[in-house]
């Protein structure tokens, strides 16, 4: 995929209407207060959107927020299929699930951040989007509705890309977090309208792009999780190009079996046992280290107050699991992150959200808030890991993408880089 993508820079914005999609898709307070828990996507938007008002455009702006269900007969279906009783689903609990899903409170928060009003529009392409985005005035902000409320949008129907694209001159996207969606606003849009990137995709390509195409070696992967099969073309693209590779978290007891160790009670993906010995095999072939712990802190059950018991991890009683990594392994990674030129992180080492088995996550993240090297986080549970551990302002890099860094990560061609015009 080329990296090398036309930004903001590279074209001329003043006095014009650009739409700009980012991904706004920020955490909500779960009690439907619309309190927004964590703002950082919409900060990591601030100086594309601060840009463009300078420069004298007229900013429409779009996200997607969650997963709504836009169409009545589909939500009562998939909640019938949750288990909930079809009497129970009115058209009002529905269109309050939609009114959970409002772009109102990032409107809200964006306005505060940028110190101006953000006008928001009632709809996503209907009549209030259109007559606000027609009256836009450069230096002005609108932010659109929710894009998912359309039913074209992960459809990525062209006729919802053309409306769209009829709010604007120029489109430019920053929605770094979306761009493995093929959707109307991410990818299909870009057939319509000059399309550029914005600065967080421009940093997020040259830095995750640049950790891929060329490292700065040894290029240490280090790999948690609780999934292998989240993770199968991650480790794949990762073999081709790490010097070392190090498994953490809940995956490594797929890889132990597949050793034929005892994990006990521990997470096993009996489907992937065969791909973690091919995966092995692969590193042996390649010369790529490939690091697993040898000590793990285990326990009888899944739960905070559960004991930490210290066990080889090639032979964890049946009636344990294991939950962290121990000392020994804690030692060794730390050891091989110190000489390493670029290290990238994905997925915890152990079960970080209970503090008696955070050691082996935090030490990881210690030790590479210590290193020389670029240390690239990759965005999801990481960057969560990394910021309640304190050490976020240590990394050279922390993603704002989580599937999307994965996939970037795989090697996989993203359609919402793709679709962007080239240098
Ligand atoms: C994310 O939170 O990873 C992005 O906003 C993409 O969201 P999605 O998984 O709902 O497409």
């Amino acid at each position: 995929m080329n990296y090398h993508k036309k930004t903001v820079k590279d074209i001329d914005v003043k006095g014009k209407k650009v739409l700009l999609r980012c991904d706004f898709n920020v955490p909500m307070a779960k009690d439907g207060s619309g309190v927004i828990t964590d703002d950082k996507r919409i900060r990591a938007a601030l100086p594309t959107i601060q840009y463009l008002l300078d420069q004298g455009a007229a900013v429409v702006a779009c996200s997607h927020m969650g997963k709504p269900e836009p169409s009545f007969e589909k939500w009562v279906k998939k909640q019938t299929e949750k288990g909930k009783d079809p009497a129970s689903l009115t058209e009002e609990k529905w269109k309050k699930s939609l009114a959970e899903l409002s772009l109102k409170p990032v409107a809200e928060r964006l306005g505060q951040l940028l110190g101006r009003e953000v006008i928001m529009a009632a709809d996503v392409v209907g009549p209030d989007a259109r007559a606000k985005a027609a009256a836009l005035q450069p230096g002005q902000i609108l932010l659109l509705e929710n894009t998912r409320f359309e039913k074209g949008e992960t459809k990525n129907d062209p006729e919802l890309a053309k409306a769209l694209a009829g709010l604007a001159e120029v489109y430019v996207s920053d929605a770094f977090g979306a761009v493995h969606r093929a959707h109307a606003s991410t990818a299909g849009v870009a057939a319509y309208l000059p399309a550029v990137s914005g600065f967080l995709i421009q940093k997020e390509l040259e830095i995750l792009g640049g950790a891929l195409a060329s490292p700065k070696r040894p290029l240490v992967a280090i790999l948690g999780g609780s999934k292998v099969s989240s993770k199968i073309g991650v480790i794949n693209n990762l073999l081709e190009i790490a010097d070392t590779i190090i498994i953490g978290g809940g995956m490594t007891y797929t890889f132990i079996k597949a050793l034929g160790g005892s994990i006990g009670k521990s997470l096993l993906e009996e489907d992937w046992i065969a791909y973690c010995q091919d995966m092995m095999a692969k590193a042996k072939e390649k010369g790529v280290k490939f690091l697993l712990p040898v000590d793990t802190m285990a326990a009888k059950a899944f739960s905070a107050d559960a004991e930490p018991i210290l066990v080889d991890t090639m032979a964890i009683p049946d009636d344990c699991m294991g939950m962290d990594i121990g000392p020994k392994s804690i030692a060794a990674y730390a050891e091989a992150v110190k000489g390493a030129g670029t290290v990238i992180w994905n997925g915890p080492m152990g079960v970080f959200e209970f503090p008696a088995f955070a050691a082996g996550t935090k030490a990881v993240a210690e030790a590479l808030s210590k290193s020389q090297a670029i240390t690239i986080i990759g965005g999801g549970d990481s960057a969560a890991a990394v910021q309640q551990l304190g050490y976020a302002d240590k990394m050279t890099h922390i993603s704002t993408g989580g599937g999307a860094s994965l996939e970037f990560m795989e090697g996989k061609e993203l359609p919402g880089v793709a679709c962007l015009l080239d240098k």
